[in-house]
């Protein structure tokens, strides 16, 4: 099986890189465009796997350079990984988001249809679903009002797939909606760290602990959360990247041609107890002030995971404890 995996140098391409390697998959390619990623990734994968990836820089904007990608290679399945996942980034440059995610997308799904390729994983997210009135949020939980472009890109980008699939019956289409994912793998070699304008917790946490910031904010304290802060389905990088090798065996079997499967480990987390966490596992006290609200933020969300359970035959094996320790080992690799 030949497969493609797009933003495959950026953080959970390359994680699942190695565990589709780990599978045994023999023909894995990859594109990226490296806006947010590096090319030496590549290198790190093989120094964790012993095997080389297929890899060019191809930006998913410049539509004749995918379609000439797939009129070269033959590919069976596409994961979807690359677009810009910043929350806050996406408010300050909407038309960059909606060009990546949206733009990105359509000239993607165009040159499969063209070449015949008829799988792809798309990377949701669990921002789809807003401010949700009932938690946890399972997969017939409606989309919600979008609280920013990224979480409006993800509801553009399912919206396109549903209606593409049904009138392309012979096109499957699997959208996974990831909950917070965190973590690095435990080689620490390779690991979320290279977005030109890092906003997610766990990696400003970790750079924070080795003086690469002066101090963490805590985006708000006052919400109807236990501690007041706001409470995330934290996930284990390598936990999604396992569920995406099982998605693959799932286009064997699903039903419609087009299905949604969160992935969440169901457990909800204030930003203080991961701060907390990663103080116990690197032995630090971790720097940090107690802030105002971030634009574009939910309160709480967490999933209801029993359908990726049911249909995917995964679980999430692996806990904060496993995330925050990794990325703080692959924080420290950086710097050494
Ligand atoms: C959002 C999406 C998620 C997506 C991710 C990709 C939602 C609900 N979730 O996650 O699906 O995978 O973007 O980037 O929209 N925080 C601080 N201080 C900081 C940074 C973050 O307190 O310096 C807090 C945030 O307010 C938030 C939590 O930490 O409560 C997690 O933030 P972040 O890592 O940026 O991810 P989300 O925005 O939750």
């Amino acid at each position: 099986m030949n497969i493609l995996v797009t933003g495959g140098a950026g953080y959970i391409g390359s994680h699942t890189l190695i565990e589709l390697i780990d599978r045994e998959f023999e023909n894995l390619f990859s594109i990226d465009n490296y806006l947010n990623s590096e090319e030496s990734n590549y290198d790190k994968i093989e120094k964790i796997t012993g095997r080389k990836i297929n890899y060019f820089n191809i930006d998913l904007k410049d539509k004749e350079a995918i379609k000439s990608f797939f009129n070269k290679n033959t590919i069976d399945s596409v994961i979807h990984f690359a677009a810009l996942k910043s929350v806050p980034e996406s408010i300050d440059i909407p038309i960059e988001c909606y060009q990546n995610n949206v733009g990105g997308l359509l000239n993607l799904v165009e040159a499969m249809q063209e070449s015949n390729v008829n799988q792809l994983i798309f990377s949701s997210s669990c921002s789809i679903y807003g401010n949700p009135e009932k938690l946890p949020v399972n997969e017939n939980t409606p989309f919600g009002k979008a609280e920013s472009p990224y979480a409006r890109s993800k509801q553009m980008g399912e919206n396109i797939l549903e209606d593409f699939c049904k009138v392309n019956k012979n096109f499957k289409v699997i959208s996974l909606r990831y909950f917070n994912p965190a973590g690095a793998h435990k080689s620490g070699f390779i690991g979320e760290g290279y977005t030109k304008r890092p906003n997610n917790l766990v990696p400003l946490i970790a750079q924070t602990a080795v003086g690469l910031r002066d101090k963490l904010t805590v985006f708000g304290t006052d919400y109807s959360t236990k501690d007041g802060s706001c409470v995330r389905d934290y996930i284990h990088v390598v936990d999604v990247a396992q569920a995406h090798v099982k998605a693959l065996d799932y286009f064997n079997k699903m039903k419609p041609n087009y299905d949604v499967i969160n992935l969440g480990t169901g457990n909800g987390t204030t930003v203080l107890e991961i701060i907390k966490s990663f103080e116990k596992a690197s032995g630090q006290k971790l720097n940090y002030e107690l802030g105002k609200r971030r634009a574009g933020d939910v309160e709480t969300i967490y999933a209801d995971n029993s359908k990726a359970k049911k249909e995917l035959h995964w679980d999430a094996k692996l806990t904060i404890y496993d995330m925050v320790s990794t990325a703080w080992k692959w924080q420290q690799n950086m710097e050494a």
